[in-house]
């Protein structure tokens, strides 16, 4: 077998008569970025070698040959024996030709009936949907540990804020689990984007299908989509699933950076909800007494970074004409960018996350505070017969007259606040309690231990994609 060996030749070198400029080489090469799609590159042409032996398109013997020089190339660049070469652009340029190098000239048959256009959707597409599977299974350990947290913690009471001012006690269980809304709500959003990733592109060739006897369906149940895409110039100009999956990934990276905020603003003295576990904080340089809660700060700065991907990879779509255009290229910083960027914040937050400690007097001196049972006394003149607004406007000067005399609400006696109301019994001081506040939100889905329970029990309404 003839081996031969690739100067750093041009394999669309044939209609060109002078050497590509070396600026014009580091400005357009791709590969020193998409060589991380080397896998899902060998994997995509294995499947296309073996549909065009089996079509008869190439000689068996040739395709077999193809089929192991991927391996062996796949096996060097494993082990670090493979050198990726910016003179031969991408990924896609640099494994076809160590290919031909390898095995010779049945080396050349593999690009028969595609293009790099099909080639590197179909690779993003194998790529993106391995990592939707990972992120997901991260997304589901995070939602889990605030199913812990929610266990471990059940009974805790601590302020709700709206407008972050202390509103109404709520059980800190109640509040973790609001996490695991959101957490859910971004699984089923990677869920339904796989659906939009997994159709295979390969054989759309450069925009406009190919007259060689392909077998795309072939192709699709060796690579295990579900779908073969329905419109060849569409497939090599789509980035659709790009956009949708980095869409996904900033909502959950926006619930991330508020969780982040939380735990910023639970750490300081002001707040002393939680202490943050040492491993997972940092000191100053030079004020010695500080921890500092900088995992938190960095994953809501790296939010930031998540929503430019975005904001670029609609940006770089928007003037595009149909079909391919090089400027398409660009996806993949912004796509790799978002994926490493969530994995990491999922993964350090998790790891962060069980190790802190909640400080349960503190939550609970804070919830009465601040009047925060005055919604429940005028909700107990509700029940007593009077109409919302007018419960609502007696209980407004109940806190008033508490304000001024500088007392919480169960400091007033039975007369005082009958003279605010007749509907006062001594019943009320129960209700303005913070426990029985708490226990009285039986609405479903309210802050009631029962409520909780059963949000706890609540079915996962997102299934993890498989
Ligand atoms: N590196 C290119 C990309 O990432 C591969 C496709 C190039 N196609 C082309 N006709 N130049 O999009």
């Amino acid at each position: 077998m003839k081996k031969t060996k690739n100067n750093g030749k041009k394999l669309w070198g044939g209609r060109f008569g002078e050497k590509t400029a070396r600026v014009v080489e580091s400005f357009t090469e791709s590969v020193s970025f998409d060589k991380r799609l080397w896998k899902y590159d060998i994997e995509g042409s294995i499947a296309h070698a073996k549909m065009l032996g089996r079509q008869g398109i190439i000689p068996k013997k040739d395709a077999a040959l193809i089929v192991k020089g991927l391996s062996g190339i796949a096996a060097d660049i494993e082990q670090g024996r493979f050198r990726f070469r910016e003179e031969l652009e991408d990924v896609h340029m640099n494994i076809e030709s160590a290919l031909t190098e390898r095995i010779g000239p049945a080396g050349g048959r593999l690009h028969t009936a595609r293009s790099r256009n099909d080639q590197v959707a179909l690779d993003i597409r194998l790529y993106l949907r391995d990592e939707v599977k990972e992120i997901s299974g991260l997304l589901e350990k995070l939602r889990d540990i605030f199913i812990d947290l929610a266990k471990k913690n059940f009974g805790v009471i601590m302020p709700g804020y709206t407008h972050l001012q202390r509103a109404q006690p709520v059980l800190l269980s109640h509040h973790l689990l609001a996490y695991k809304e959101m957490l859910e709500r971004d699984l089923e959003r990677l869920a339904d984007g796989l659906k939009r990733i997994n159709v295979l592109p390969l054989g759309s060739c450069a925009l406009s299908g190919t007259s060689l006897p392909i077998d795309r369906q072939y192709v699709a149940e060796l690579l295990g989509f579900g779908k073969v895409s329905a419109n060849s110039i569409d497939a090599v100009s789509d980035r659709d699933f790009v956009i949708e999956f980095i869409a996904g990934a900033a909502i959950l990276m926006m619930h991330l950076s508020r969780l982040s905020e939380e735990i910023v603003l639970w750490s300081t003295e002001e707040f002393g909800f939680i202490e943050l576990p040492d491993a997972f904080a940092t000191g100053s340089s030079i004020m010695p007494q500080k921890k500092n809660p900088d995992v938190a700060e960095l994953s809501r700065g790296k939010t930031g970074r998540v929503y430019g991907n975005l904001m670029a990879m609609l940006t770089i779509m928007k003037g595009l004409p149909l079909s391919y255009n090089r400027d398409l290229q660009e996806d993949k910083p912004a796509l790799f960018d978002t994926v490493d960027t969530v994995k990491a914040a999922l993964e350090v937050l998790g790891a962060m996350l069980p190790n802190i400690k909640f400080k349960k007097e503190r939550l609970l001196s804070t919830a009465g505070e601040g009047y925060s049972t005055a919604t429940d006394m005028a909700e107990y003149l509700v029940k007593k017969g009077l109409p919302f607004r007018q419960a609502h406007e007696v209980t407004g000067r109940v806190v008033r007259h508490a304000i001024e005399k500088g007392t919480d609400l169960d400091g007033l006696s039975l007369e005082e606040l009958k003279g605010f109301s007749p509907l006062f019994g001594t019943d009320i001081f129960d209700a303005i309690r913070v426990q029985s506040a708490v226990a009285a939100k039986t609405s479903y889905g309210g802050t009631s231990p029962g409520c909780v329970r059963a949000q706890l029990k609540g079915k996962s309404r997102s299934k993890r994609p498989s």
